[in-house]
């Protein structure tokens, strides 16, 4: 069985109790029981991580990239958090694994404040789930499977 990886960036470890009027009341441990079901529904194994740490991040989307290439994972769901909006150096980090990235935001960031429009994940990312709510890592799921069929025919 095939794995996916969802990463949390910093502050998502205080869903459920961070601004819920924006993120909702769900916990991060809600929203990884809620990847790894949709990952048995569609036949993935699904493996979730959280860090505050942009390093950390990074270190994690490069053993993504080896698994990837080893032909036992399929991609990342990526909710970077904060990161999105500055980091250069996670852009690199997916461009330079060569790994298949959905870019996630539950709140809708284009309806937000203007330093939340700027993603330097984007250009680097497969495709992008954004305003869905902690629904979007399923869509996010469900999205990594369809490029991954895509890309074997
Ligand atoms: C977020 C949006 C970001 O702007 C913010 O810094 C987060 C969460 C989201 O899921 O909506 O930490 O990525």
């Amino acid at each position: 069985m095939k794995t996916v990886l969802v990463l949390n960036g910093p502050n998502l470890n205080l869903l459920g109790t961070r601004e819920p009027a924006i993120y909702g009341s769900d916990t991060l441990a809600d929203v990884e029981k809620l990847c790894r079901d949709e990952g048995a529904r569609l036949g993935f194994a699904v493996d979730c991580r959280q860090s505050n740490h942009e390093g950390q991040l990074i270190d994690w989307i490069h053993e993504a990239g080896r698994e990837c290439a080893a032909g036992r994972m399929i991609g990342v769901v990526f909710n970077a958090g904060a990161y999105t909006h500055t980091s250069v150096a996670l852009h690199d980090a997916i461009k330079g694994a060569n790994v298949p990235v959905i870019e996630l935001h539950i709140s809708n960031v284009h309806a937000r404040e203007p330093f939340r429009h700027q993603s330097w994940l984007s250009p680097a990312a497969s495709g992008i789930i954004v305003g869905f709510g902690v629904q979007g890592y399923a869509l996010a799921i469900a999205g990594l499977k369809l490029l991954a069929e895509k890309s074997k025919t």
